[in-house]
């Protein structure tokens, strides 16, 4: 596991562009797992600007997204599909047919989790995953429960991240209760794993991530497995684990 300790957001949303950038322009055909949260807006930023400014080719990359609220039509404002949309697809020369996520319309949810990991086996998997990190310690919308799930689910959100989720939307009961998310396994078999956390309110999540057991309590606790993870945290972030 490589961790940067950096000054604040913006240092870690320039460092982690630099990696996703590298990873476009070493394998052109890459398949990049992206996320959504406040988290790497500023890392897309830098992803848009380089694209603009022609340093940056998105043609035949391919990419899918962690995960999606079940129950949201895609044109909502608070949709993942509009936030990706918004905050990279639309400024990139990324090809739409070649940008996925979980289809948050369908109600089948056997279907829509069989059809999402079969589409990452597909697809050959993933080649770089970008993660956020909820205040429990949840990745993708994996929350803390008894078990690690394996592959693609559907989930009932924590409370904590209803709330923490409920500025996004006009009021906590809008948020939806439920979304798909790719299951840890999904996630663990990526290639390589970049893992971004900014501001205090991720101090303890970092602390029991890098600090405390591996256990299913702490999802991203589970990183530590794997054998390619990079973590960009900012002081605030690392305020717990940074001192140990
Ligand atoms: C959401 C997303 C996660 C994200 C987390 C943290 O619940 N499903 O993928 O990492 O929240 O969000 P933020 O980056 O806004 O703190």
């Amino acid at each position: 596991m490589k961790v940067y300790i950096v000054k604040d957001y913006h240092e870690m949303s320039k460092k982690a562009a630099s990696i996703i950038a590298v990873q476009a322009a070493m394998d052109p055909d890459s398949v990049l797992g992206l996320a959504t949260g406040s988290t790497p807006v500023g890392a897309y930023e830098y992803l848009r600007k380089w694209s603009e400014e022609g340093t940056l080719d998105f043609s035949g990359i391919r990419t899918v997204n962690l995960d999606e609220y079940k129950g949201i039509a895609k044109e909502s404002d608070q949709s993942y599909y509009h936030f990706m949309r918004e905050n990279l697809f639309d400024h990139i020369n990324v090809k739409e047919e070649n940008t996925y996520i979980p289809d948050g319309e369908k109600e089948d949810i056997d279907a829509v989790c069989r059809d999402y990991e079969a589409l990452i086996r597909k697809l050959g998997g993933v080649d770089l995953q970008l993660l956020g990190i909820g205040r429990n310690g949840h990745i993708g919308f994996n929350e803390p429960s008894e078990t690690f799930p394996g592959e693609c689910h559907c989930v009932d959100l924590a409370e904590s991240t209803i709330e923490a989720n409920k500025r996004f939307f006009e009021s906590a009961e809008d948020v939806p209760r439920q979304a798909y998310t790719m299951g840890i396994g999904t996630i663990m078999n990526a290639k390589k794993i970049l893992l971004l956390a900014s501001g205090e309110d991720k101090a303890e999540a970092m602390y029991q991530t890098m600090c405390g057991p591996i256990t299913p309590r702490v999802p991203a606790s589970v990183l530590r497995l794997h054998r390619d993870v990079t973590i960009i945290a900012d002081e605030a972030a690392m305020a717990k684990a940074g001192t140990r």
